[in-house]
This record gives structure tokens, C-alpha cells and sequence, in this order.
């Protein structure tokens, strides 16, 4: 096999963010593996976020860690540029993973609550995705949006609120930015169980799937890495869910 089909992103740079847990984590090990080099971004996981970049770095890759509050819109312009100076030129690739998911229903959202999820899950997405426009290299950007978009989660209805606006955005972002930036969305399913569950939550839940099982983070990564690479695909949203987008609200 040639260097070339081994590692088809070498020579380029990803901006992963929410990159030190969880998903992100992942995907910044599985666009590594494909070759790129990483800014891991982080909020919180400065610690992590080290240790992965340290690991990257064992695999032969660059790679960087940039800390930032995706809330604020100042700070989340303020990392795309920090990005690309600590990279030392611009970023080919942006993967928007970073994400709040709090509990709510919609008879007591708080307006302050929806205007949280709505800088976090998909102003900063746009914000870093206009600034990765704007810098006129081409490039590409993966949105993580969530199964549930196709049906009704009453128990996140700000994230669901926020996430379906994410999903908006990803075909408008599509459209403005082509020829030169390419930009799709994958959609997972149930991967991890949320904070304060473990895996009885996983197993519980499985069977609402078509294919009753639940997927794993590299499931996810596999499919960022499929839309980095395919230059002739834009405006795309993968479902990484064992089928669950098909079906009704079953969800408990
Ligand atoms: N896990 C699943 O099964 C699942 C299912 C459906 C959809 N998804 C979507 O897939 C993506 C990744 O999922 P995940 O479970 O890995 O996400 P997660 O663990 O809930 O969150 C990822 C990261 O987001 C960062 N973050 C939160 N608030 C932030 C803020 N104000 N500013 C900057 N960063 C902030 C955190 O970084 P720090 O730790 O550094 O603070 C956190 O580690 C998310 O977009 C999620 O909605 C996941």
C-alpha cells in the first residue's frame, strides 16, 4: 500500500474540539492515524488534553493544545486564529465535538439555558467554520449532531433545540462555503453513556436500535475520517446509531 492510501490526510491540520475525552478523543487518534497533524482543543481537560497530545506526538504527528470557552463567541473566534498560529499556517480540517447536554424539558426551559446551548452546540461550530471559510485554504468541516434530531427528545429540549440548529447550519455552511470548503455532519446514536450513567445505560437502551446493539467512539471517528477524505461529498450527515434514526420517539 502506498504512504499516500495509509495516510490520506498527511501534510494536513485538524482542529478537533471537546478534543481531550470521550468522542473527540477518538477522532483526534483516528485523524492522527490518517496522518494529520492535531490542535486538541479543551475547556475544562487541560490535563487530558496533554497526555493526548503527547500520544499523538508518539505516533509521529504535530500536535498542540488550545483552551477555550466555546460559550463565549469572542473566545471561540479567538481559537481558530490561536489554532493556526500554534500549527503555524491555517487548518484543513475542523471537527466541531465539544457539546453541553444538559437535562430539560420544554414547559420549564429557561431562556438563559437555550442561549447556552445555542453559543456552545452551534455558534461556535459556525463562528470556527466561517473563520475556516474566511481563511480562503479550502479545507473541511464535520459537525457531531445526535440521532435524535430526527425525532422528539423531550427530556433535552434545549440541546435538541440547539443541535437541530446545528444540522440547519451544516447545509447552509454547504452551500455558502463551497467550492472550497467542503462540510457535513455525522449524526451518533448511543455510544457512551452521558455523565452519571454506565453501561447498564447502554445495554438498557440497545435493543431500541435496528440493529440492537450500541456503537463504540471509533465507530464515530471512522465516519469523521470517511467525509475528511472523500473530496466529491458535501452537505452530508452520517447516522452512526444502528438504525435508530428510522424509528419513532422510543427513547425512555
Ligand atoms: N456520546 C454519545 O453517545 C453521543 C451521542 C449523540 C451525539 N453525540 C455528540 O457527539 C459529540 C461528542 O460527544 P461526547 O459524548 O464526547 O461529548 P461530551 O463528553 O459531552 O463533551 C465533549 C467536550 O465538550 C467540551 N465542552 C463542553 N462545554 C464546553 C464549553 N463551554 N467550551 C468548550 N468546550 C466545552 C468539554 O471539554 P472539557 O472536558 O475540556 O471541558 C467536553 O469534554 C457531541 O457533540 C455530542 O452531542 C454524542
Amino acid at each position: 500500500m502506498t504512504d499516500d492510501k495509509e495516510r490520506p490526510l498527511l501534510g494536513q491540520t485538524a482542529l478537533v474540539t471537546g478534543g481531550a475525552k470521550r468522542l473527540g478523543r477518538a477522532i483526534a487518534l483516528t485523524l492522527a492515524h490518517a496522518g494529520a497533524d492535531v490542535v486538541v482543543h479543551c475547556r475544562g481537560s487541560l490535563t487530558e488534553a496533554k497526555a493526548l497530545a503527547e500520544e499523538l506526538r508518539g505516533l509521529g504527528r504535530q500536535a498542540w493544545v488550545e483552551q477555550a470557552d466555546l460559550g463565549d463567541a469572542a473566545q471561540a473566534e479567538a481559537l481558530f486564529a490561536s489554532a493556526c498560529r500554534s500549527a503555524g499556517g491555517g487548518l484543513d480540517i475542523l471537527v466541531n465535538s465539544a457539546s453541553i447536554f444538559p437535562q430539560g424539558r420544554l414547559d420549564d426551559l429557561d431562556p438563559a439555558e437555550l442561549d447556552r446551548n445555542i453559543r456552545i452546540n452551534a455558534l461556535a461550530p459556525f463562528i470556527l467554520g466561517r473563520a475556516l471559510a474566511r481563511s480562503r485554504r479550502g479545507g473541511c468541516i464535520v459537525n457531531l449532531l445526535d440521532s435524535r434530531i430526527m425525532d422528539h427528545d423531550a427530556e433535552h429540549a434545549a440541546y435538541h433545540l440547539s443541535k437541530r440548529l446545528l444540522a440547519t447550519l451544516t447545509r447552509m455552511m454547504a452551500l455558502e462555503f463551497a467550492p472550497h470548503v467542503r462540510v457535513n455532519a455525522v449524526a451518533p446514536g448511543l455510544i457512551l453513556p452521558p455523565p452519571g450513567e454506565d453501561d447498564a445505560y447502554l445495554e438498557r437502551l440497545k435493543r431500541t436500535n435496528p440493529l440492537e446493539r450500541h456503537g463504540g467512539p471509533d465507530d464515530v471517528a471512522d465516519a469523521v475520517l470517511f467525509l475528511a477524505r472523500s473530496a466529491f461529498v458535501t452537505g452530508q450527515t452520517i447516522f452512526v446509531d444502528g438504525g435508530r434514526h428510522m424509528r419513532g420517539a422510543v427513547y425512555g
